[in-house]
Parts: C-alpha cells; structure tokens; sequence
C-alpha cells in the first residue's frame, strides 16, 4: 500500500496522540506534542485511508532536529518507518537544511538501527540522561549531513 504525507497540524492532534501513545514506552505529554505541531515545528504524517506516523522538525537556519518520528505498532516492521525518515530527510535538505540531529535512548535498538542504516552516526553519549524504569538510560546523540 502506498503512502501520502500530509503537513503535520494541529488539526490532526487526535490520530497522532493515539499513535504517539502506542508507539513510544516513554510518549509525549500531550501539551509537547500540541506545541511541536505549530511553528517553528513542522513535519509530516504518513497516512494510508488514516495516519500511520509522523514526524516532526525543529528547523534553526540550515540545521533540523528530529523531536519525533513514530509508526502506529500496529503498522511496523513493514518499511515504512525507513520510507518516513527518507522522506524527512529529502524535505529537510529541500528547506535547505545542511545538517540532521537527533537525540534517542540507548535502549532504543530499533530506532538506533533505522538511523544508522540511513547514515546517521553517533557523535556522543549523556549518561543517565533519561529516567527509566530501571533507573537512568544514556541518550545517544547522533547526526548526519544532509
Ligand atoms: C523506529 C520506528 C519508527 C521504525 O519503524 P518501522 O516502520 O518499524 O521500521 P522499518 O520497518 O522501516 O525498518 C527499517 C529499519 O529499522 C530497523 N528496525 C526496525 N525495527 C527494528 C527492530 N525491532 N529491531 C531492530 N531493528 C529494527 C532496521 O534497521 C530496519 O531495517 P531492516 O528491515 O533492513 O532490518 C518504530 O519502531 C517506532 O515507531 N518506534 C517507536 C517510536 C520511536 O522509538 N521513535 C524513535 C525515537 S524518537
């Protein structure tokens, strides 16, 4: 099934806190993802009939930050959560960004492998930096050129 994208507003709140809840053991507050879909944020939903994920950018001059990017569980492991981050990218060299971050948890494997696998590396560590459930995770702070 093909995917389209849709700019990522706030007038699509609802399906992407129902994702966002799904997708990530540690979601969003609902007052952070309202904030992240208006300006200077932006991104897009992947949708097929309904969305299926999302992500979102924090754009300062010729560098982006990815804040978020998740596929509903229900629809992972199928290639659409590479074809998502691809898409990120492409707009956000077309917004003529020049550099890519991102910040993830290290026990994050499947998202660690994605970003790696589209060409991110690893710049460094924060120890402890993310409560968890048991204890302190590290962050992993990763970056590619665009
Ligand atoms: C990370 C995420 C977006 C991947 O989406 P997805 O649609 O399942 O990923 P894809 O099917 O496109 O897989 C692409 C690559 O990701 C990696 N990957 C995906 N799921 C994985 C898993 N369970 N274990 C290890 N690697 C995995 C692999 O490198 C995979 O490539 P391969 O199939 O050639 O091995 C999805 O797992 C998700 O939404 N997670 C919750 C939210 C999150 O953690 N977001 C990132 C931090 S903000």
């Amino acid at each position: 099934m093909a995917l389209s994208y849709r700019p990522a507003s706030a007038s699509l709140f609802e399906p992407l806190w129902a994702i966002e809840q799904a997708a990530h053991p540690y979601p969003w507050s609902e007052s952070l993802l309202r904030s992240c879909l208006t300006a200077p944020y932006w991104g897009e939903v992947a949708c097929t009939e309904t969305p299926v994920g999302f992500y979102l950018f924090q754009q300062v001059l010729d560098e982006v930050t990815l804040m978020n990017i998740c596929v509903d569980p229900v629809h992972q492991g199928q290639g659409w959560g590479q074809a998502l981050l691809e898409r990120a990218l492409m707009r956000a060299r077309a917004a003529e960004a020049r550099r890519c971050f991102l910040e993830v948890r290290a026990s994050n494997v499947a998202a660690l492998a994605l970003y790696r696998k589209v060409g991110f590396v690893e710049d460094v560590r924060r120890k402890g930096y993310y409560p968890c459930s048991e204890g302190r995770e590290d962050a992993v702070l990763m970056s590619c050129t665009l």
